[in-house]
């Protein structure tokens, strides 16, 4: 692990060239949500590709993401489909290339985003005609590589009973981030605990390859997790850089009001 240049590291550039320097079997688990094709408003990216282009360009992250895992290691992979009259069943895509890399597919959690009441998009109103499901929930599909198992010391799992019950129960209701630090797109906190506590070790490595505001960087910190944060736009990571300075400010001064060791936020 030591080895790995890239711990705890703030990347700026391209996705499969910074990923290609990544060490093969060095990552426990990966958290990302890639750009969903929608013309968001990216800083340095042009989220209106060919679709074929889309795919074949996320085919090549894949097949890194596969690479760097260690066996056992996971890769939670957030993805809605898009489109509400011209749906797009992105991670039916999505899940066919990563089986076809040899990943198993070992369960979809449905993250419920409670938005409905935002609704503007009813197709044929009343009529059975031709009316819209709008998704109001994201997925996070859930794979493996060489096995389900991960290796790791029993006194680093530092899930609580609450939090298991209510996390291996695959329907989770969290709102989406009202605090977008800029971004079109971050993951709430409480997405990222989830996932970390439920799937990973204390002190394991955990990658975001897409790290937007650096969501998934914060929380492995927080909760005493390497992380590894890759994204093309400096803007973005500067955000990142900001948030975990904030962090550590506020872990150095409690250590300072308690003249203790710094505690776990
Ligand atoms: C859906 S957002 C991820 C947001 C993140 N989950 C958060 O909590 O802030 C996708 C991210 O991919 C980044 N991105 C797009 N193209 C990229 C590329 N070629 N290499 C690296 N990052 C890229 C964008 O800058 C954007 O921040």
């Amino acid at each position: 692990m030591k080895n790995n240049p890239f711990l705890n590291q703030i990347i700026t550039g391209d996705v499969v060239e910074k990923m290609k320097e990544i060490p093969n079997n060095s990552v426990h688990l990966t958290i990302t949500s890639p750009p969903y094709n929608v013309g968001k408003n990216y800083d340095n990216h042009n989220d209106n590709m060919d679709y074929g282009e889309y795919l074949s360009w996320l085919g090549s992250v894949w097949k890194e993401t596969k690479r760097v895992l260690v066996p056992g290691g996971r890769f939670c992979l957030n993805i809605a489909p898009t489109g509400i009259k011209d749906f797009v069943p992105i991670h039916h895509d999505f899940s066919n290339q990563l089986r076809k890399l040899g990943m198993k597919f070992r369960t979809e959690i449905v993250w419920y985003k409670q938005t409905m009441l935002r609704r503007t998009a009813w197709g044929s109103w009343k009529s059975p005609s031709n009316p819209h499901v709008v998704p109001s929930w994201e997925y996070i599909l859930v794979f493996t590589k060489d096995g389900d198992k991960l290796e790791g010391n029993h006194t680093n799992a530092d899930i609580t009973t609450e939090e298991f019950k209510e996390y291996s129960d695959g329907h989770w209701k969290i709102p989406p981030e009202i605090n977008r630090n800029g971004h079109p797109a971050p993951f709430p906190e409480e997405l990222i605990y989830r996932l970390i506590k439920f799937y990973s070790f204390k002190g394991n490595i955990v990658l975001d390859m897409f790290g937007g505001t650096g969501t998934v960087a914060l929380v492995a910190f927080k909760t005493g997790r390497n992380f590894i944060h890759v994204d093309i736009s400096e803007e973005y990571n500067k955000t990142t850089k900001k948030r975990l300075d904030e962090i550590r400010n506020q872990l150095k001064l409690r250590e300072y009001d308690s003249g203790s060791k710094p505690q776990k936020i």
